[in-house]
């Protein structure tokens, strides 16, 4: 008799584990980026890339679907961001937090994604030591390191720079962008003549007064990071507007300065500008073809991605991929990790995987030149770096050779 209640109990445990996993299950995904103000259009071009990722695979994740429920950062200062991300753990029990373009926003959230163990996919912000923040945050977007330690070995060695000026917004992927230039730079031979903060991420400044002491100093290169969004069209106009290419200064810098959403406001002023970065629209790549192709069909033909959607689109990819091994149940913080430490994937800007020790995006790096042609700017890839880490956390650098948490 009671071998047989046993079995009866069983075979119903069976069946009910069935229809769970045969259940279709909503995922609650929180997305948190600038979404009114004066980074809006970053918010949007994030918030573009990683819907279009869920419209292209619409089966990928079974029956299964996401809620993507958006908050608004409204400004690139933390505290708004981490109130968001409380009441997106709290209120609305999301399993996930994705988005997050601005370093101070990804940073405020670190703490509670540790607490309250909720994992955290970074589509942008770009202070290298983000990921010692917390254990549960892997990034997909890119490392200030990337580009400024290319950018620096570059300007030396193959522009043949012997003395440099960089000029930075003054938060802290700023900082890190010109101290990795200054790295790359020095090994190579150059020297640093000047250092420039620049104002802030919130607001567009003036930059002649900083031009102006850039001149008096007579680089032969300026190396200038300002964060994606209005910034980067006054520095190349004010470039232009202190004749600084007839000095002799040549503008370089990460491709955050041609992002290109922004690059053909620019006008004349962006051609001969040397960047280094990992994404932009111009790859020539059959994978970076078809996501032109898809963004232009679902935005319009004049819409075009630059790198912050297509870290939105990746990052929605390594989401999908940590939905995909919680086998139809909640997404657990170790879980997540356990999949996208090592996750690989085929991005628009080329292939691209989690470093599986620091949970930090690896990827190639493009050496690039605006030219003109046809009447549009467009950007011509110089030189290719493969499989790029961070040199940072490689170099165990401050605060990227610790753990933070
Ligand atoms: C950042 O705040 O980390 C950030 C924002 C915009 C960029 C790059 C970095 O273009």
């Amino acid at each position: 008799m009671k071998k047989h209640l046993i079995t009866a109990l069983s075979a119903a445990g069976i069946v009910a584990l069935a229809a769970a996993q045969s259940e279709a299950r909503e995922y609650k995904i929180g997305f948190i980026g600038p979404m009114s103000g004066g980074a809006a259009q970053l918010g949007q071009q994030m918030e573009r890339g990683a819907r279009l990722y869920m419209k292209l695979h619409p089966n990928e994740l079974g029956g299964n679907t996401v809620k993507m429920i958006v908050r608004d950062s409204k400004r690139p200062g933390g505290p708004i961001a981490k109130a968001a991300a409380q009441e997106l753990i709290t209120r609305e029990k999301v399993e996930l937090i994705t988005g997050l373009i601005f370093s101070p926003n990804a940073m405020s959230v670190a703490p509670l994604a540790t607490k309250a163990k909720v994992p955290v996919v970074i589509m942008n912000a770009g202070t290298a030591f983000i990921p010692n923040m917390s254990p549960y945050m892997v990034r997909v977007s890119f490392t200030m390191w990337q580009a400024g330690f290319i950018m620096g070995q570059h300007a030396a060695g193959k522009l043949g720079c012997k003395t440099a000026v960089s000029g930075y917004t003054n938060y802290p992927p700023g900082k890190d962008s010109i101290a990795a230039f200054r790295k790359g730079f020095e090994a190579s031979g150059g020297k640093i003549v000047d250092e420039i903060p620049m104002g802030s991420p919130a607001k567009v400044p003036d930059f002649t007064p900083f031009f102006q002491r850039t001149k008096s100093k007579k680089p032969n290169c300026l190396y200038v990071f300002v964060p994606a969004g209005n910034h980067a069209s006054a520095v190349a106009k004010t470039y232009q507007s202190l004749a600084m290419r007839k000095a002799g200064i040549a503008l370089v810098g990460p491709g955050d300065i041609t992002q290109d959403t922004q690059l053909q406001g620019m006008g004349s002023a962006a051609v001969g500008v040397v960047t280094a970065h990992h994404y932009h629209m111009f790859l020539k790549s059959k994978e970076n073809q078809g996501f032109l192709k898809a963004w232009k069909a679902e935005y319009g033909k004049n819409s075009v991605p630059d790198f912050v959607g297509v870290g939105g689109y990746d990052g929605m990819a390594a989401v999908y991929a940590a939905i995909k091994a919680s086998n139809g149940g909640r997404i657990t913080a170790d879980g997540a990790m356990k999949t996208l430490r090592g996750w690989k994937f085929n991005s628009p800007r080329g292939p691209i995987s989690i470093d599986a020790e620091t949970r930090d995006i690896v990827q190639n790096v493009y050496i690039s030149v605006v030219r003109q042609s046809g009447g549009k700017l467009v950007q011509e890839v110089q030189q290719k770096f493969d499989a790029v880490k961070d040199k940072c956390k490689e170099l165990k650098l401050g605060k990227c050779g610790k753990k933070l948490y």
